[in-house]
């Protein structure tokens, strides 16, 4: 364990000894020009930019660009905040309001992992193996690498380029703050399975552009951001905060509560006939944060609903009704194009019926009628995996020391 000694050992340290403990660089790029131009030295404790610096110092208003923090006013109460369209100060986290965010942050640092921690040399010798899957198969492993490794960057982005300035919570940023690294790593985790497999990188990587059912979902999504991401739009008429509520459900209960369904089914369920056992660990982790990041984003549109009803009218809960009919039929869609015929156990027609159950869910979650009455879920083992209490031994057998070293080969 480190000490302060230990740090104010490495300060006195000789230049000269510390260098020779280090590990021989690998071969460096040369440095840019510009480095070999030194910053003014300070050649007397007095210097200009020192007495300039202080001059600066203590000229500082605090009012200054904090206009909105009313400086001086009553400190937060837990009754200012709310979920959109607050006036509390967002900088401070506590006191906290909203429980359930600050426990879902917690519980998603629980869930920390990275790619590199999922051996991936059995996937490789399977994926380069003539016999080692059939054409099917291997199309169900190509169309989801395309989809994914582009839909975590499009729910990435509209994360903290549209919603993440217009949910005025505190605690509710924290776990978006969270949930975009989550992101980062998901699509990490795409580009690492996509590099060890030794895949075409631009042709996976454009397949939401290439592929129609790929393209399909991704422009679906991508649409109900458009209007968000614009720098001028706020919200804080009844128009604009139904935007914003259009978008949350859009992204959290269509794009990773509908979107995502399919693939997962079919990458977990090779896993589970010991096939690509990799990819499908690095989804099994994924599929655990998403189903966190879905259940927040369910949270996140019920609370805006309990607190701004006038927003929750018929036409808009009929609205609502159509946007998960139209992901629903999307994913159906993808699931016709991945599995022509049947595959793994599965095929188009068993998953249309797992998509309407899925979609009966999200409804429900909403407080929305079921529109596909009966919807049974043929694929039960698929909740069994994504409920956290059941797999207490999920992480039983990962690395948790993270390598800081040099990128792992899997060939
Ligand atoms: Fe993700
Ligand atoms: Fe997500």
């Amino acid at each position: 364990m480190l000490s302060w000694e230990d740090y104010h050992e490495e300060e006195t340290t000789p230049a000269s000894s510390a260098m020779l403990s280090m590990p021989e660089p690998a071969e460096q790029p040369a440095a840019p020009a510009t480095s070999a131009v030194a910053a003014p030295a300070p050649k007397q404790e007095n210097s200009d930019l020192v007495a300039k610096a202080i001059e600066a110092v203590e000229h500082i208003d605090t009012a200054a660009g904090l206009d909105e923090l009313e400086m001086g006013a009553a400190r937060v109460s837990v009754d200012e905040k709310a979920m959109i369209n607050c006036r509390a100060d967002l900088n401070q986290l506590v006191p906290f309001k909203y429980d359930w965010a600050w426990q879902k942050y917690i519980d998603g640092c629980a869930n920390h992992w990275m790619p590199q921690e999922v051996n991936m040399t059995a996937d490789v010798a399977t994926w380069k193996n003539p016999e080692g899957l059939t054409d099917d198969e291997r199309r169900i492993v190509m169309r989801n690498l395309g989809y994914f490794s582009t839909a975590d960057s499009l729910v990435a982005n509209n994360l903290v380029l549209a919603i993440y300035r217009l949910i005025t919570n505190p605690e509710c940023r924290q776990y978006i703050l969270r949930q975009a690294f989550e992101e980062a790593i998901h699509t990490h985790a795409y580009q690492y399975c996509i590099e060890s497999l030794g895949m075409d990188e631009a042709e996976v990587f454009n397949m939401y552009r290439e592929v129609p059912s790929v393209a399909k979902k991704a422009a679906w999504s991508l649409s109900h951001t458009h209007e968000l991401s614009d720098p001028n739009f706020n919200t804080g008429t009844p128009e604009t905060d139904q935007t914003l509520l259009r978008n949350l459900i859009g992204f959290y209960a269509v794009t990773e509560g509908i979107f995502f369904y399919c693939g997962f089914t079919q990458i977990l369920s090779m896993g589970r006939r010991n096939k690509m056992m990799g990819v499908a660990e690095q989804f099994q982790y994924i599929l655990r944060d998403e189903s966190m990041h879905l259940n927040f984003g369910i949270d996140v549109i019920n609370q805006i609903k309990l607190e701004n009803p006038q927003l929750w009218t018929p036409e808009f809960q009929q609205e609502t009704i159509q946007m998960i009919l139209e992901g629903t039929q999307l994913e159906i869609e993808y699931a016709r194009d991945t599995m022509p015929r049947g595959v793994l156990g599965m095929n188009a027609a068993m998953m249309e019926e797992y998509l309407h159950f899925i979609a009966n869910r999200r409804l429900s979650q909403l407080g929305l009628p079921e529109q596909y009455l009966g919807a049974q879920n043929p694929f039960p083992w698929m909740s069994e995996i994504m409920d956290l209490r059941k797999e207490k031994n999920f992480f039983e057998t990962r690395v948790i020391e993270y390598q800081t070293g040099g990128a792992l080969t899997w060939d």
